[in-house]
């Protein structure tokens, strides 16, 4: 099979990677890419928010499938226009990635399918915001409605700062503070079949000890061995099935990877919000541990054929995932700083150096954007895997370079309360 992955970042990384090892994939192209993933795919120029574009280039090269990683492709329609040229895409149309898209179209959707969720309203002018803020009460949870790759939610527990992120934005959702640990549990469907994936933990906030500002993740790991065993069948069951069963209703059948970012609250679990693709920096661990070709996951729910597949099977090790971040980073990330010892970090055992934010300026690889790079490393423990990544990132510099130091700290510790 030859494939086409339409992006940028980590994730887009992921993917590749996981292709360029998968015996069923003959070719691995990426547009427009980075400079790691031009080690394992040949890159092409494209705007990926151009469908267009991005549909030629898929017939020029004869690809059997396309996948779109990114929300913002996806919530411009990219994915509909691939298909209308006749090629398997995966990825949801233009009106399904609108559960990323919109927060209050997602809560539209959960409500009508009886998903657990936090309760939420939405206000458009500062009365409504600050009477929505005082009858949730602090912890204050507000949500910039439009696409802001998680970083237009704030929590806070000062009145004033909520109102004034709630001024800033035309329209928010504004919501119930969930207690408890988050998980992200991820689902392949064709819109009907939904195969779960197993579950994994992202790191939200900026530095350690969740503290700083919300960020689009900063490391992650998976298996979750803490968590209750029935949870991806119980997330499955009351979240997963429900969303999708609800959206063919609707006539918007959603096709794709949906991303449930969960909070196991002391009274339930409650869905955080959906997205409409692989989350990043999770893909990075769980595709090290996927031992089911990817190509048969994302062709079979692209062309409508999952029930063919069967569940996704797995790697007993356990895999760690850890951003390094650019100075400034999520405010104002600096770029252009060079970056030394990725080759020593990638030689080290089980691990791989995943680009996300980097260049190739003048000949030397460079920082380009907020998360720069994501060191990922597999073990026969969660321990293991966690010192293999830390050791990996031992190995990178670049100045103002900044990891958080406690990427699974906690599960490894048996600290972790599910
Ligand atoms: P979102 O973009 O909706 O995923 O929000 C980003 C992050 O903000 C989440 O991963 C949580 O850490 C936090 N957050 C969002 N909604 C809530 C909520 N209702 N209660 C507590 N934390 C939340
Ligand atoms: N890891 C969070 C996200 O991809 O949105």
């Amino acid at each position: 099979m030859k494939t086409l992955v339409i992006g940028t970042g980590g994730r887009e990384h992921a993917l590749a990677l996981a292709l360029s090892r998968d015996p069923h994939v003959t070719e691995v192209h990426v547009a427009p890419g980075n400079p790691g993933i031009a080690a394992i795919a040949m890159l092409h120029e494209v705007d990926p928010l151009d469908g267009s574009a991005v549909a030629a280039l898929a017939v020029s090269l004869g690809v059997d499938l396309v996948v779109v990683g990114p929300e913002a492709p996806l919530v411009a329609g990219v994915a509909d226009d691939v298909r209308a040229a006749g090629i398997a895409c995966f990825g949801p149309s233009r009106e399904a990635a609108q559960l990323e898209g919109s927060k209050a179209f997602a809560k539209q959707v959960m409500a009508a399918a009886e998903v657990p969720t936090a309760m939420a309203r939405v206000c458009e002018t500062p009365e409504q915001a600050a009477a929505a803020l005082d009858s949730f009460g602090p912890p204050y949870v507000v949500k910039d409605d439009a696409l802001a790759a998680g970083k237009g939610v704030v929590v806070t527990d000062e009145r004033q700062a909520a109102l004034d992120h709630a001024a800033a934005c035309d329209r928010v959702v504004i919501e119930e503070f969930l207690d408890g640990p988050e998980v992200s549990l991820f689902a392949i469907t064709d819109g009907e079949t939904v195969l779960p994936l197993q579950a994994a933990q992202d790191f939200k906030r900026a530095l350690d000890g969740d503290e700083g500002p919300n960020t689009g993740g900063m490391g992650a790991y998976t298996p979750l061995d803490w968590a209750p065993d029935d949870l991806v069948t119980e997330v499955t069951r009351r979240v997963l099935v429900p969303t999708v069963v609800e959206m063919a209703r609707r006539g918007t059948p959603f096709q794709g990877l949906l991303y449930a970012g969960l909070a196991l609250t002391s009274r339930g679990v409650r869905v955080i919000e959906f997205n409409a693709r692989f989350g990043d920096p999770e893909t990075q661990a769980l595709l090290a541990l996927l031992r089911t070709p990817l190509s048969a996951l994302l062709h079979g729910a692209a062309t409508g054929t999952l029930g063919e597949v069967g569940l996704p099977q797995w790697s007993t090790d356990a895999a760690v995932a850890v951003v390094m971040a650019a100075e400034g980073y999520p405010e104002s990330p600096r770029k252009g700083d060079p970056i030394a010892g990725v080759e020593a970090a990638d030689a080290l055992e089980g691990v791989d150096v995943i680009h996300a934010g980097t260049a190739i300026v003048d000949g030397e690889l460079v920082t380009a954007g907020g998360r720069v790079l994501a060191v990922t490393a597999t073990g026969s423990t969660l321990a293991e895997a966690r010192n293999r990544a830390y050791a990996g990132v031992a190995e990178i510099s670049f100045a103002g370079a900044h990891a958080r130091t406690d990427i699974a700290l906690a599960a490894v510790d048996g600290t972790m309360e599910g």
